[in-house]
């Protein structure tokens, strides 16, 4: 089938997933223009008016914002792989009705592993009504430490989306079914976070209030500006709250920034190659 309409959420603390999100949508788009071609020139035409637009699915309000697909659409849900999961903040979207549409997930991930943040996505969509057909998986600058991936998705990785983009679309309009995956082993135990952020430098903050917006799991107290004691259990280590403080002065205490990087050491030095993008489809 053509898709009537492609739609790409996207749920990206740090950007590194916002980024592989809007390649696949150029990728997207340009695959589903139709080429003519005679013997001196080529002239590019839409398939169809197909739209492809993007949905940000970064705070709770936006998963209570009506997104209700139809069997003709295609969803494709990109996700950072959180100690081998999927961030827990998407298990609560209420307002995500896939209506038999066919979805596609996207595991965007540090050049580390993905391990169980595929399935358990791939079991979220199945549960919201989709036909999960198949798996991007995709390489971001690790979140937590930077110079592992770091500058990707870079040229090369943008060429790739263009090509899985145009791979992806042409097995769908051919037609493909359901993605084979396993539902019934447990899932790994997920990670602790190594620390709430803070904001370290009260002086500077000046109250926007963005970082409290933000955080997915709206544990920061709009007032305090800071997470209670009874709920930073419930904070997932994204940094969102960090990376939209325009003041800088949000953060993890020093020590624990030390002990984090001294694990990342060790996860960069057992990971020092540069992981492929990889598009997995149901044959
Ligand atoms: C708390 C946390 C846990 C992470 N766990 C993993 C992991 O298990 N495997 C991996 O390869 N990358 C891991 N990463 C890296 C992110 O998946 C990656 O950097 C992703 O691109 C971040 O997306 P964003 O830039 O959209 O926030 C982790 C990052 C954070 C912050
Ligand atoms: S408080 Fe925790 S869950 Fe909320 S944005 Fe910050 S790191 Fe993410
Ligand atoms: S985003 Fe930064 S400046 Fe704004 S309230 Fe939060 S900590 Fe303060």
């Amino acid at each position: 089938m053509i898709p009537a309409r492609v739609i790409i959420a996207y749920f990206s603390p740090t950007g590194g997933t916002k980024k592989v999100a809007l390649a696949l949508k150029d990728g997207c788009s340009a695959a589903l223009v139709h080429q003519v071609k005679t013997p001196s020139f080529t002239i590019k035409l839409p398939t169809t008016e197909v739209p492809v637009t993007t949905f940000n699915c970064l705070t709770a309000k936006s998963r209570h914002k009506d997104l209700q697909l139809t069997a003709n659409d295609l969803f494709i849900l990109a996700y950072p792989v959180y100690f081998g999961r999927m961030p827990w903040a998407l298990s609560e979207w209420p307002a995500l009705k896939g209506n038999g549409a066919t979805a596609v997930v996207v595991s965007v991930y540090g050049n580390r592993a993905i391990e169980d943040g595929e399935r358990e996505t791939m079991m979220l969509l199945k549960e919201h009504g989709f036909k999960v057909v198949g798996a991007i998986e995709a390489i971001a600058e690790h979140s937590q430490e930077r110079t592992l991936a770091q500058g990707r998705p870079d040229e090369q990785d943008q060429a790739d989306f263009k090509t899985i983009a145009a791979q992806l679309l042409t097995a769908i309009k051919q037609g493909l079914p359901e993605f084979e995956f396993d539902a019934t082993t447990p899932l790994k135990t997920p990670g602790k976070a190594p620390a709430v952020p803070r904001i370290l430098e009260r002086q500077r903050c000046d109250d926007c209030g963005r970082c409290a917006r933000m955080c997915p799991m709206q544990i920061i107290d709009p007032d305090t500006l800071e997470v209670p004691e009874d709920k930073a259990h419930l904070c997932m280590g994204c940094r969102a709250c960090m990376a939209v403080c325009k003041l800088d002065c949000r953060g993890l205490p020093p020590q624990v920034m030390a002990a984090v990087a001294a694990r990342m050491a060790q996860i960069k030095a057992a990971n020092p190659e540069r992981k492929p993008n990889v598009l997995k489809l149901a044959h």
